[in-house]
């Protein structure tokens, strides 16, 4: 690559940095992906993924060492017209954000901005973060234009939905709103402009929405089968040519790295009001436990082995960020005689076994993540499948 970088991103090797990069480098823009991560930079420097992503292995080939590369030296950002900040902000102790996380990640490399660079801010931030950030380039010295711009992806999606999702475009002043339009038109047609304040709320309401959505299904399933009523009879009936209720959603687990934790800032930013973001929280992290107490009810867990089929948090993925199958595990570790676990797509558990030796050595199975592989499963076993996949799950 010659001298003209035009974005860096920073955090450009994780889950949302590196579709972005890819997409970026597809449209003909030069890339580099700076992280701190070296294992994910001689990954994709390689030409292989960090992490599983359907559509960025083909892109990633096309475009590794011609428009993207990726690093782990700073230096990198001086030469970039725009810089774009990915970086992770997950929660602390306690449940509760870092509201720092993006600020001190910039702070850090503040020598290698110069003057008239574009910066934009996608990681998911805690409510004043922007401000927070423009405050301290004022204090570093440093005439950058300043943009919000959240990334709305969904893992799994995103190269098709970096193309297809509107993206909202937040800045202060008319030059970082007409610079970031103009970057992200180059993906996608449609931008929306936003205060920042108000896309740091919209990032946050659009996660929040999804994760209260699935809270209100999963309890509306807890009530139904503690009546002895199939709760997805109900759903799939309702749901009949009524376009009202067309959106309720199926039980299952509601996990990963974003829904919990960007509930949970937007509780911290309510200083702990967010009474409907908290009950969510109750219900969906409850529900591991809740099947495990039904279970109990029908069957002496402690003389059985139980296999867990699914440890990602997500169907088809390979993420087991903040994944409710591990909670499982965890719980029927104690309550069970042993616990096996599979998965298709997680290579980070050494603990995981082939699904055969799983179905063979257990007593009862419970699908935890609805990968595609436990639609047709051959087994006479029973099978737990709050998901409702294979259609002839034991009912707890
Ligand atoms: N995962 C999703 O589906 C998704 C969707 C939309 C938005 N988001 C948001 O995007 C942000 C990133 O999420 P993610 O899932 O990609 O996280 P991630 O952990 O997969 O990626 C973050 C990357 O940043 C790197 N990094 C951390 N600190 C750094 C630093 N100081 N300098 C350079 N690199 C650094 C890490 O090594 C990692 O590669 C979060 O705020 C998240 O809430 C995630």
């Amino acid at each position: 690559m010659g001298g003209r970088t035009d974005i860096v991103l920073i955090g450009g090797c994780g889950h949302v940095g590196l579709p972005l990069g890819l997409a970026f480098a597809d449209r003909g823009l030069n890339v580099v992906l700076y992280d701190v991560d070296s294992r994910g930079v001689d990954l994709v420097n390689r030409g292989e993924l960090p992490a599983h992503e359907p559509g960025a292995l083909d892109v990633l080939k096309r475009v590794v060492g011609k428009s993207l590369t990726a690093t782990t030296d700073p230096t990198v950002i001086s030469r970039a017209t725009n810089v774009c900040v990915v970086v992770g902000t997950p929660l602390g102790e306690h449940l509760s954000p870092d509201p720092q996380a993006v600020p001190r990640s910039l702070e850090e490399i503040g020598d290698y901005f110069r003057d008239g660079q574009l910066l934009i801010l996608r990681s998911t931030v805690y409510p004043g973060v922007t401000a927070q950030v423009e405050r301290l380039f004022a204090r570093l010295g440093l005439a950058v234009d300043i943009a919000f711009c959240p990334e709305r992806i969904a893992e799994g999606r995103a190269m098709t939905e970096l193309y297809e999702l509107p993206q909202i475009v937040s800045a202060r002043t008319p030059s970082a709103i007409e610079r970031a339009t103009r970057l992200f038109h180059t993906l996608t047609p449609t931008t929306v402009p936003l205060t920042p304040e108000e896309a740091e709320l919209a990032k946050l309401f659009t996660n929040v929405w999804r994760y209260i959505k699935f809270a209100a299904s999963n309890q509306l399933y807890m009530i139904a089968n503690d009546f002895g009523v199939d709760y997805e009879r109900v759903r799939v009936a309702i749901g009949i040519d009524y376009p009202r209720a067309a959106d309720i959603a199926a039980a299952g687990f509601a996990a990963g790295p974003c829904l919990l934790k960007d509930t949970m800032q937007l509780a911290a930013f309510d200083n702990n009001n967010f009474s409907l973001g908290h009950a969510s929280m109750m219900i969906n992290e409850g529900l591991p436990q809740y099947l495990i107490s039904r279970l109990e009810k029908r069957y002496h867990l402690e003389f059985l082995t139980v296999g867990i089929l699914g440890m990602a948090f997500k169907a088809e993925s390979d993420d087991v960020r903040s994944s409710l199958s591990y909670k499982l595990k965890r719980i029927l570790s104690f309550k069970a005689s042993e616990v096996l676990c599979t998965d298709p797509y997680v290579s980070c558990d050494e603990d995981l076994l082939p699904l055969d030796e799983v179905i063979e050595r257990s007593d009862l199975l419970v699908i935890a993540a609805p990968h595609a592989p436990y639609h047709d499963l051959d087994t006479s076993k029973p099978i737990v499948d709050i998901w409702n996949i294979v259609g002839r799950g034991v009912r707890v």
